[in-house]
């Protein structure tokens, strides 16, 4: 759950934030969940002020462990790295805000910007399609990480609950991008947090990081390609989240095409996941 704090001066009007309300509410929540976003940042004293509040009162978690039991297990897994993602936040009138090529056209014309290159969307369905998948709710994903087209890099937690609308999503990018990180309500653990660059220092010693481009010479059907891969090593996969161009990656290990079509970052990932539940036999 996403920490809201008052912009700096007025007094924090307490509130809940509750990711998994019905479709009724979700309107409501999405201008609370963008108002969260430009806030100063907590002090320590409001931090155990919030801490409190939130242990007495609520239960309603952004982040849920998904499989603990698989979780406790010393299996190989898999991390994704999300490259090139189109995540900028500028002042847009009096607010800061994510930029998106629907709602900020103009905007980024008058600035000499391309609308179309902005599609924070695409990381939005990219993060849905690994943390829904089978593969991450038997516990075998490790890691996500999302490199930003400016190049910040964050982490996000496997068990995180990500907004499924758009708007939400976009309101807790902003918060996470001027917070530097965003926390579990009642909980200390951050669920998405900015980390220091480069993003090798973060993968397990026996990993292979493989790089996924439309324009890659070497054409591999995915489910061959996984089972060809030692069980004792850790797959590192890097997507592209950008609308144009491709991933320019010097840390991969190879660089493979798994279609003869441009997919979708999304379509690759659920291509990617199911070959690895088919590997590791997960229904
Ligand atoms: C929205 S696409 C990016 C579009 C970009 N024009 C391109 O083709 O790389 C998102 C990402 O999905 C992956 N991707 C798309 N089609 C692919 C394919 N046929 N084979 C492998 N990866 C693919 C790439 O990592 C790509 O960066």
């Amino acid at each position: 759950m996403v920490r809201p704090y008052a912009v700096k001066g007025k007094k924090r009007k307490k509130r809940e934030d509750k990711y998994d309300r019905e479709e009724e509410e979700e309107e409501v929540e999405e201008q609370e969940a963008a108002k969260g976003a430009s806030i100063a940042k907590p002090t320590k004293e409001a931090e155990g002020k919030e801490e409190e509040e939130d242990e007495a009162g609520t239960d309603d978690l952004v982040g849920i462990p998904i499989a603990p039991s698989d979780k406790k297990t010393n299996k190989t897994g898999v991390i994704f790295v999300l490259e090139k993602a189109s995540l900028e936040v500028a002042k847009v009138g009096k607010s800061f805000q994510l930029l998106n090529s629907d709602d900020h056209a103009n905007f980024l014309r008058k600035n000499n910007k391309n609308p179309a290159d902005f599609r924070p969307d695409i990381t939005h369905q990219a993060l849905l399609a690994i943390l829904d998948s089978p593969v991450n709710k038997a516990g075998r994903l490790l890691a996500v990480y999302v490199r930003t087209e400016k190049g910040v890099l964050f982490e996000v937690k496997p068990h995180v609950r990500i907004p499924r609308t758009y708007k939400r999503f976009s309101g807790i990018m902003l918060q996470l991008l001027q917070k530097l990180n965003i926390t579990a309500v009642g909980k200390r653990e951050k669920l998405l947090q900015v980390i220091k660059n480069p993003i090798t220092k973060y993968f397990p010693v026996n990993s292979r990081k493989i790089g996924f481009s439309y324009s890659s010479e070497k054409l591999v059907k995915m489910s061959k390609y996984v089972d060809a891969v030692g069980d004792d090593v850790n797959l590192v996969f890097v997507v592209g989240a950008m609308a144009h161009g491709r991933i320019e990656t010097e840390y991969t290990d190879d660089f493979i095409a798994i279609s003869g079509y441009p997919l979708s970052a999304a379509m690759c990932i659920a291509r990617i996941t199911e070959a690895l539940a088919d590997k590791w036999n997960i229904l």
